[in-house]
């Protein structure tokens, strides 16, 4: 870490209160000019630093900026080595990955993003991704298991991260099956999972876990055709100025959880009790086709167990369709 990222991360620690540039420097094992140079360029760069008078530096309350040392603070433990990095722009924080796996960045990379010029949704969608109002986050791994089983990442995912919103906001968290997030009956966040094949082994070379949250942003900043559909999970804006952070955090905190159980499928309870379908009338989509149907229940496969309306009980395997709720 350079001296500027140490400075950042004393001050997110003790965000509100000031200390002193001679603790900074004596903490940091660094001179006071050099933390005064790091002060200057933070403030450069944004933050809300302010000089107090005989007492030090002082990180604003209300600063919102996601970074490394932001996140850290709220990081599990045994997270503490996970490979954050934060970016303020990127076309899309998945392709950006999708380029590092290609040239062997490890499992635990993680890209986090404050806008995406070219965030990319399901089915060749575009992703909303407006600056700071979001989070924009891809995570690699190197997953020993078949593609078939690649659903299950996508769902441990979606459980994580409605967990977590819960956990972090209060606002209580459904799962649109497969990787729709819902709060007060609009989406708030969607998953894309993208993966690189080992066409010799069979299995996947890597995966890329792509979760992008509204977090706070009124309807009438969405564009016109998302109005409808999408919300942020703060629609006033007034949350507190580290939520992003700690929300961040806190998905990454629950994922791993699920991630390195994988074969106990902890998960899948959670994701089950978290459905916005089951005994719910829905209609499947198929390419050009519409069927009627009722959502039953979401079996131990993450496959969604739908009744038709001639009797006949079907399971759904996330690639071949989609749900809309009727
Ligand atoms: C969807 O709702 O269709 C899925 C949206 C996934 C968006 C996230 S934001 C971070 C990552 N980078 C992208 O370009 N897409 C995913």
């Amino acid at each position: 870490m350079s001296a500027k990222q140490h400075v950042l991360l004393m001050l997110e620690k003790n965000k509100g209160t000031s200390v002193s540039g001679a603790k900074l420097a004596q903490d940091l094992s660094i001179s006071r000019n050099a933390v005064w140079k790091a002060i200057k360029t933070l403030q450069g760069e944004g933050y809300a630093i302010s000089a107090v008078p005989n007492k030090g530096y002082c990180l604003s309350e209300d600063n919102d900026i996601l970074s490394n040392e932001s996140i850290m603070p709220y990081l599990a433990d045994n997270l503490k080595n996970v490979k954050l990095e934060v970016h303020k722009s990127v076309t899309s924080t998945n392709t950006l990955l999708k380029e590092l796996a290609a040239a062997g960045a490890e499992e635990g990379k993680v890209l986090i993003a404050e806008e995406q010029t070219g965030g990319r949704g399901r089915q060749g969608r575009q992703f909303y991704s407006p600056p700071n109002t979001g989070i924009y986050m891809s995570i690699l791994l190197r997953p020993k298991l078949t593609v078939e089983d690649a659903l299950f990442i996508t769902t441990s995912a979606a459980a994580a991260v409605a967990k977590a919103i819960e956990m972090v906001t209060g606002c209580e968290a459904k799962i649109k099956w497969v990787n729709d997030i819902y709060c007060n009956g609009k989406k708030v966040c969607g998953i894309l999972t993208e993966a690189g094949v080992d066409f010799e082994g069979g299995g996947l070379e890597y995966c890329i876990v792509g979760i992008g949250i509204n977090v706070a942003r009124p309807v009438e900043d969405f564009p016109e055709e998302l109005k409808d559909v999408a919300t942020g999970i703060f629609e006033n804006r007034m949350y507190s100025a580290d939520l992003r952070s700690r929300l961040a955090a806190t998905i990454l905190n629950l994922f791993w959880e699920y991630y390195r159980e994988f074969s106990g499928k902890a998960f899948i309870e959670e994701y089950r009790k978290r459905s916005f379908l089951i005994g719910k009338e829905i209609d499947v989509l198929t390419g050009d086709r519409t069927e009627q149907a009722t959502a039953l229940d979401i079996d131990e496969r993450a496959r969604l167990i739908i009744k038709l309306t001639d009797g006949e009980i079907k399971a759904l395997t996330s690639g071949e369709v989609s749900v809309r709720v009727r």
